[in-house]
Order: C-alpha cells, then structure tokens, then sequence
C-alpha cells in the first residue's frame, strides 16, 4: 500500500494530439516517441481513425490498435474512452501477426464499449437519410449538405448507445455469454423497431447471430482485457512513462470542433480524464501536431479550402487519400487562426509541424491570420459549422519553400525560406515547434531541443 504522506507516483505523461481535422501524421509521431515510453495509450474514437507509419519501408494502416504497438516490447493500451468493433480489431491484430509484428503487448479496457453491426447499419442510414433530406435555408439558399460525411465506422451511433446505457455493452462484456445473448436481444428489439422506421427496405437482424460472433471475439481477445485505469495507474507507480495517442483531432472533437461536422468523442487532451481514467494533472508534456497546410475529409467548415490546381498538387504530393475510407481529402493553406485555437484547448507546449516537404512547388504560399465576417475582422477562431461557413479568410502571403527539403537531417539543414514559415507559424500561435516532417521515413523526421 501507498503511505498516506504519498504526493503522487513518479511516472510521467506525453500526448500526442491532432490540431486540425485529422491525418496530420499523428502516428508517425507517436511511431517515434514510442522508443522512449514504456506505453502508448488511446483514449477516444475508433475504427475511424486511420494512422498509417512507416517502418523500414513497410507502411501499416493502424485504425484501432495503438500506433506504439510497432515499438518493440512496449504495451499498446486501447482505453475506456475507444468505442471498439470486435471484428476489425481481431482483424488488425491478424493482420500486423502476419507481417510479424508482435502485438503480445496489446491490451484492452474491459469497460470499452463495442461496435456492432447496427451501430454501422444505423451511421450509413443516417447519412443516406441526412442527404435525402437536405434542404433549403430561409433565404431560400442551399443549407450545405445534409450529412455529415461519416467514416460509417457505427462511431456516432455506438457513442449514442453509451450515453442512453440500456443496450450498451462492453468489451468487458464479451466475456460474460449470457449478458451478451440478453443484451444483444434487447437492442434488436429496440433497433429493428427503430431502424424499420428509418427504412422501409431495411432487414431486421438476427440477434442471436451478432451474439454469437461478439462471443467468439470475446474468446479470442479474454487475453488482452484488462481493467487498464488501474493497469495504467500501476505502471505509474511503477515509474513508467506513458505517452497518449489522440485519434480524429481537435477541430472534430465533439466539443471544441467545428460542430455538428465533427465525430461523436473528446479528441482533444482533455478527453483523457474521461477516456483513460488517468488525470489531466499527470500531462507532463503536450506535443500537438499540425500538417503545414489543411485537410479535412467529410463534410464541414474549411475556410481556406482550395479548389484550384494549386490544391490539386498539394493533394498529390501529399497522398491525400483516406488511411480509412480511401475518399480524396479537401485540401487547403495552412490556418493559423484555427492552429492558435488548438494550441490553447489542448495546452500545447510544442508543435509537430508535418508534411513541409509536400509545399516546395507552390509558387505563393499563403497563410491564414485572420477571417473576415461582413464588415469585421477577428482572430478568433469560431467553433460552429454554420458560423463558420461564412468567414473569409485573411491571408498572409510568404516566400516560396525551397525544394530539397527531404534530403534533411537537421533543423540546420533547413532552408531559409522553410524556416521562415516555421518561424511564422510559431509567432503567430505562440508555441514552439520541435519536430519538422520532411518526408514518410523515420530519418526525415527532424527533432530539435526545446527552449
Ligand atoms: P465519424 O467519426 O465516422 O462519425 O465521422 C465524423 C467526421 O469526422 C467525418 O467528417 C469524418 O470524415 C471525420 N473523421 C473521423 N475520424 C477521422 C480521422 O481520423 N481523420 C480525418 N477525419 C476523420
């Protein structure tokens, strides 16, 4: 036992947090942070989430085990927080055993809940109903679409069924067959009510069918279910260093993003009270990771989208595409208005900056310092779709970046033009940034100290 006199255990706390719309090369980061934590922990989303890492050449697709499972001889904790789909994790786990990673170290919070067959069939649905009904503002002008432009992972849905309870269930669970079986029965009753009423050419499900597979999985992951909050706990009173890996990013996080197109959990730092049962206290150090210009997949709010060529190339050389649902992503200039925003909800004590070597070619690169809306001006970003969609940006116009820039190996080795930028961008948002991704490979990565 602890003595009473005890201030805390000495272990300590990294996170890792997307500062834009997601895919700012979140994984590639935790990929090299890993090495120096005992433990990489998710808190939020889930099969959404879409993390892709190279090592040694090969690139991996990571959506729900924890990007730090590629570090060797480390634990890989999914927290309460995830909403997990049994099957596609079993599925990834075969899927890394087959190219010989070793994922002994994966374990999952009993009291993560489960993904299942209604949560997907009720999120694609929606959507499909969502456009149907798309409709007119009172001016007459078209409201924008209708839907959000889900992953149809079952992400919303099976938050939803977290918050109403009755038919939730949890990983812990799958273990229990005949809680499975009852619970199972309850929600199709209510589903196939609920879903028929959605729409007439929907099939109602077979309860006992889902029950029997969600047991299966539970055989096969009884191994890796753990009660992780006090796993976590102990391995801090051990003196371990945990580093938390945040999934989607802040400008989607329920809360703070730009809602309602945004997924349905707390992506930014302060989900992981709530996702891991770890307290924001023990946060020792706040890495937030920023693309050097945006994207956003789905539908929303991007005030400095592009729709020209200049989008086009950054969309190429970017590789631009969904980790998880392959769809094109809108492309944009960097906003820094939305940067600062992040910087402040997170508490962000230093800035990733990834993906500067896709912006050499871009003849006038340009950043967004502030929006107008009608006849004002703010800084401030506005955290509301509709709002939002209004604003004009104002940009700030910059030198063109140097090519070259994936030969690398030192923030020294950075052109003038490069470091200009990142200088801009740590001016304006007032963080520092230490870590400067030139490329895909672990070697372009450049890290520096911090002040
Ligand atoms: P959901 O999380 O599937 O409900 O999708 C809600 C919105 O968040 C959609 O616009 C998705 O494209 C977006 N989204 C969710 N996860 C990610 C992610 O990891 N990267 C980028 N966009 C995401």
């Amino acid at each position: 036992m602890p003595e009473s006199n005890e201030i805390r255990s000495p272990g300590s706390c990294t996170a890792v947090v997307g500062l834009q719309w997601g895919d700012e090369g979140k994984g590639k980061v935790v990929d090299l942070l890993a090495e120096g934590h005992d433990a990489t922990v998710r808190y939020n989303g889930g099969a959404n989430a879409g993390h892709s890492v190279v090592v040694g050449g090969e690139r991996y697709a990571l959506h729900l085990i924890p990007s730090g499972i590629l570090a060797k001889g480390k634990l890989a904790v999914v927290g309460n927080g995830v909403v997990v789909d049994p099957e596609k994790l079993i599925e990834e786990i075969d899927g890394l055993e087959r190219r010989n990673v070793d994922v002994s170290g994966l374990v999952i919070s009993n009291r993560a809940h489960v993904v299942l067959d209604y949560h997907k069939i009720e999120d694609a649905l929606r959507e499909d109903l969502l456009a149907a009904a798309k409709g007119k503002n009172a001016s007459g002008k078209d409201s924008g679409p209708g839907q959000i432009g889900t992953t149809r992972r079952g992400i919303g849905p099976a938050y939803a069924e977290k918050i109403n309870r009755a038919t939730a269930l949890r990983i812990g669970d799958l273990l229990k067959p005949d809680v499975v079986r009852e619970r199972i029965a309850l929600a199709c009753g209510v589903k196939n009510a609920m879903l028929q009423g959605i729409s007439g050419s929907y099939t109602p499900l077979n309860p006992s069918d889902i029950a029997e597979r969600a047991i299966e999985c539970g055989k096969r992951l009884s191994p890796r279910i753990r009660d992780t909050t006090y796993l976590l706990h102990d391995l801090l009173g051990e003196g371990k260093r945990l580093l938390f890996e945040g999934a989607n990013a802040t400008l989607l996080d329920v809360d703070h993003g730009t809602f309602p197109f945004v997924t349905s959990s707390s992506c930014a730092v302060s989900g992981i009270g709530p996702g891991t049962g770890v307290p924001p206290s023990r946060l020792s150090r706040i890495i937030g990771v920023a693309k050097a210009y945006s994207t956003r997949v789905g539908a929303g709010p991007m005030p400095t989208e592009l729709f020209d060529a200049v989008g086009e190339g950054i969309r190429t050389r970017g590789r631009e595409f969904g980790t998880t649902t392959g769809r094109p992503r809108r492309v944009g200039w960097l906003d820094l208005v939305a940067l600062r925003y992040s910087v402040m909800i997170n508490g962000v004590d230093e800035i990733a900056l990834t993906l500067l070597d896709v912006l050499p070619g871009v003849e006038r690169p340009r950043v967004c310092i502030a929006y107008r809306i009608g006849e004002s001006k703010t800084d401030r970003f506005i955290p509301d779709g509709a709002t939002l969609t209004t604003v004009e940006p104002v940009y700030q116009d910059l030198q063109p970046i140097e090519q070259g820039l994936a030969a690398c190996r030192t923030f020294d080795d950075l052109p003038q033009n490069a470091r200009a930028y990142i200088e801009c961008v740590e001016r304006f948002v007032g963080a520092q940034v230490t870590i400067v991704g030139v490329g895909p490979g672990r070697e372009q990565t450049l890290v520096r100290e911090r002040r």
